[in-house]
C-alpha cells in the first residue's frame, strides 16, 4: 500500500495557511489549499497546490473536501487544522451566536474534520494532525476570553488525541504562536469596535482593547511579531521530522509570556495585566 502523504490545509486565504501553503508546496508536498472562497487562493493553484473550497463551519463542504482527498489520494496524510480567528470582547457584552461562531470555526470544524480524516489515517498507519494552538492557549488575557477558551479547549483535545492515536502510526502535535502579522488583528479588533453601546460599562476598557490589540502587531511591540513562514516553517519541522515535538512554541514573545504565566501566581498575573488594562469598575 503506497501511503498518501497529501497536506489538507484549512484557511489559506491569508496569513498562516497561506504562508503554509506555499513553503509546503515548494519543498515538493502534495498541498490541498482550501478556504470560504477560491478566488480568493487562485494563485496557490499556479504555485502547485490543489485548491479547495472548505469552510470549517459547513459540514457538507468539510465531508466533500476530505472525500475529493480521499478520492485522488487515498487518505489525508497530513491535516493542517489552522482556520481560525479572534473573537474578543468583553464576556458580557459578546452576542451568544459569536460565541457559538467561535467555538464553530477554532473548535467544532478542528474536530469534525479530524474525525473524518483518522480513519484514512488509521487504514494506512501513518498521518500527522496539525493543530493551531496559541500561547493565547496557554495564558488568557482580559478581553479575550472567548478565543482563549477556543484555543485551551485545542490544546485538551490534542492532548488526548495524541494518545489516543499515537498506537496507529498517527502524530498529533499542537503549534503554539505568539504575535504573527497576518489578518489576523484586525480581524480581531472589527470584533471589538462591534461592542460597546453608549451606555456600555466597558467603553473605556474597550477603547484601551483595542489599542493593545493594534500595538501587538505594529507599533514598538509589534517588532516582536513575526512573519507567517515563522510559523510555516515549524509545520514543515513537524511534518518531516521522524519524531515530532508535541508543541511548537514560536516567537519569542510566546516563550516568555508562557514563562511568566507559568511563573506568577494568579493574583500577580491579574496585577500585571492591570498596569496594561483599565479594570472595568463603577464610574
Ligand atoms: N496571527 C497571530 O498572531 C496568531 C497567533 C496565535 C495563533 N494564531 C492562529 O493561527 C491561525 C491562523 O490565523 P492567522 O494569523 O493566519 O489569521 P488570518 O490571516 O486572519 O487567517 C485566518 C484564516 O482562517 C480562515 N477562516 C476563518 N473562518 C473560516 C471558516 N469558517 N472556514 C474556513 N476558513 C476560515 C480565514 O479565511 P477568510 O479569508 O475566508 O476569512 C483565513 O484564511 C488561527 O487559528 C489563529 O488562531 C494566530
Amino acid at each position: 500500500m503506497t501511503i498518501s502523504k497529501a497536506v489538507l490545509i484549512t484557511g489559506c486565504s491569508t496569513g498562516i495557511g497561506r504562508a503554509t501553503a506555499l513553503r509546503l508546496a515548494r519543498a515538493g508536498h502534495p498541498v490541498y489549499a482550501s478556504a470560504r472562497k477560491l478566488e480568493a487562493i487562485q494563485d496557490l493553484g499556479a504555485a502547485g497546490c490543489t485548491l479547495l473550497a472548505l469552510d470549517v463551519c459547513d459540514e457538507a463542504s468539510i465531508r466533500a473536501a476530505v472525500a475529493r482527498v480521499e478520492a485522488e489520494r487515498g487518505a489525508v496524510g497530513v491535516l493542517v487544522n489552522n482556520a481560525g480567528y479572534g473573537s474578543e470582547g468583553p464576556i458580557e457584552e459578546v452576542p451568544m451566536s459569536e460565541v457559538r461562531r467561535q467555538f464553530e470555526t477554532n473548535v467544532f470544524g478542528l474536530v469534525q474534520l479530524t474525525k473524518l480524516v483518522l480513519p484514512g489515517m488509521r487504514a494506512q498507519r501513518w498521518g500527522k494532525v496539525v493543530n493551531l494552538s496559541s500561547m493565547g492557549g496557554r495564558l488568557t488575557l482580559p478581553g479575550g476570553g472567548f478565543y482563549h477558551a477556543t484555543k485551551y479547549a485545542v490544546e485538551a483535545i490534542s492532548d488526548a488525541l495524541r494518545f489516543e492515536v499515537q498506537g496507529f502510526g498517527i502524530d498529533v502535535v499542537v503549534i503554539e504562536p505568539g504575535p504573527i502579522k497576518t489578518e489576523f488583528g484586525d480581524t480581531a479588533i472589527a470584533r471589538v469596535a462591534a461592542l460597546g453601546g453608549p451606555d456600555s460599562p466597558y467603553r473605556e476598557f474597550l477603547r484601551v482593547l483595542q489599542r493593545q490589540i493594534r500595538d501587538a502587531y505594529e507599533g514598538s511591540m509589534g517588532r516582536l511579531a513575526a512573519d507567517p513562514d515563522a510559523v510555516a516553517k515549524a509545520i514543515e519541522a513537524a511534518i518531516t521530522a521522524r519524531r515530532p515535538k508535541t508543541r511548537y512554541v514560536i516567537t519569542a514573545a510566546a516563550h516568555v509570556m508562557m514563562g511568566l504565566r507559568r511563573w506568577l501566581g494568579d493574583r500577580a498575573w491579574d496585577a500585571v495585566m492591570r498596569t496594561q488594562f483599565p479594570q472595568p469598575k463603577d464610574a
